[in-house]
């Protein structure tokens, strides 16, 4: 059977595990196109690493920084997929990208600094920089000709400016950086010495229009201001294992991420196990990521024509990430009251945009996830132009 089958989704353990706004935590019957989660089991690949280290009945401490030979894999990837030459010695596994994220903020931010956070762009960009006792600048990032318009970015750079978020592939605009796009902001932060945090969570899940262009294509030599954050989560659907990595070309830089990090006080740090499993997507998995995007592709074609073809609302067609951003303002309501109408009337959950999720630049849209089945994909946009006719009824937009 494909693996992208729908019968490979199995619904009723999802049902049990599948939080964070999904299976788990919505009432039965309803349909959660919500967190950005894969409804397919992960990899036999890496279910079978774990098995076998769980079968060997050890579960001691790790080294501090990971294993080696998990960092080793995860270069050899940045460089054949990516282009990205690190040195293993410079990448730091830990629990999750989100904890990166904190971990990247914690290294460069001083109480009151500024860091530029795109608006829309995902929340943990604003919550890391808070976290830190930084000062969230907001830089309204509208698209222009299918990507974000950099224009007036400068124009928000301040003295107490310290860095800069950069979420490539964007989510929830699922778009890509162009290498113009990635220039000016260097050069930006080469003119104001401004650090980068650089999410390539979704540097995986391209679609074959366009390649994804890594920052460090400007030459690694530039790329000492740059901190990244990678994650599995997204291209492998193991998000429960918490696992991620922080990578730097800088080794002064390395050394505050580690500090800050709590890894050498073994407060902090990534499980075992689940580095094993990252391990097992790095080594083995990819074959299952292209099988994906395939699979994803066809999802995503479908999805966006279906949505074009319903009244009042526009979606993007992403280029990257198994995500939809749809403008739903036509409805003249906030992106929450149209999100819970959704669910109540048509029992389809997807995310709301607004201040909470992605910043305030996002009202009167919605994201929907498409990491499903055709089917599910299918019901839920049923659902969708269903709860739409009668919306418009409701609300005399019909005439
Ligand atoms: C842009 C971005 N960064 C980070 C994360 C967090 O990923 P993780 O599950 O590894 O913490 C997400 C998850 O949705 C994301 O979309």
């Amino acid at each position: 059977m494909a693996l992208f089958d729908g019968s490979n989704i199995k619904l009723d353990v999802l049902k049990k595990r599948a939080f964070n706004y999904r299976w788990a935590e919505v009432p039965e019957g309803t349909i959660p196109l919500t967190a950005a989660d894969p409804d397919y089991p992960a990899a036999p690949e890496i279910r079978q690493a774990m098995m076998d280290y769980v079968q060997d009945g050890y579960f001691s401490y790790t080294p501090k920084l990971g294993y080696p030979e998990f960092s080793e894999s995860i270069a050899a990837r940045l460089w054949d997929r990516k282009g990205e030459k690190i040195d293993p010695k410079q990448i730091l596994p830990i629990d999750s990208a989100a904890r990166g994220m904190y971990i990247i903020a914690k290294a460069v931010l001083k109480p009151g600094d500024e860091m530029i956070v795109f608006d829309p762009v995902d929340y943990l960009f604003r919550e890391s920089c808070l976290a830190a006792g930084g000062k969230v600048v907001l830089f309204p990032a509208r698209l222009k000709d299918g990507y974000i318009d950099l224009s007036e970015l400068e124009r928000y750079i301040t003295a107490r400016t310290r860095m800069i978020g950069l979420c490539n592939p964007h989510n929830p605009y699922g778009v890509l950086y162009r290498p113009e796009d990635l220039e000016l902001i260097m050069s930006l932060c080469e003119k104001y010495n401004l650090y980068i945090m650089n999410d390539e969570i979704w540097s995986d899940i391209v679609y074959p229009e366009e390649p994804f262009c890594s920052i460090y294509t400007l030459g690694s030599d530039r790329c000492g201001r740059v901190m990244s954050v990678f994650g599995f989560s997204k291209s492998f659907g193991i998000a429960g294992l918490r696992a991620g990595c922080v990578y730097t070309t800088s080794a002064e830089l390395f050394e505050r991420i580690v500090e800050c990090s709590d890894v050498l006080s073994t407060a902090g740090g990534i499980a075992s196990i689940s580095q094993v499993a990252g391990k097992a997507c790095m080594d083995s998995c990819y074959y299952w990521v292209d099988e994906f995007l395939v699979h994803l592709k066809k999802n995503r074609d479908y999805a966006v024509e279906r949505l074009n073809g319903m009244p009042l609302i526009k979606a993007y067609s992403p280029h990257a990430t198994y995500l939809l951003y749809v403008d739903v303002s036509a409805f003249g309501m906030t992106a929450e009251a149209f999100t819970e109408y959704m669910k109540e009337h048509v029992r389809l959950a997807v995310v709301s945009g607004g201040e909470k999720f992605f910043g305030k630049g996002s009202e009167g849209h919605i994201r929907i996830c498409f990491a499903t089945s055709h089917e599910i994909l299918k019901e839920g946009l049923n659902r969708l132009e269903k709860g739409i006719g009668m919306l418009m009824k409701e609300r005399g937009l019909d005439q």
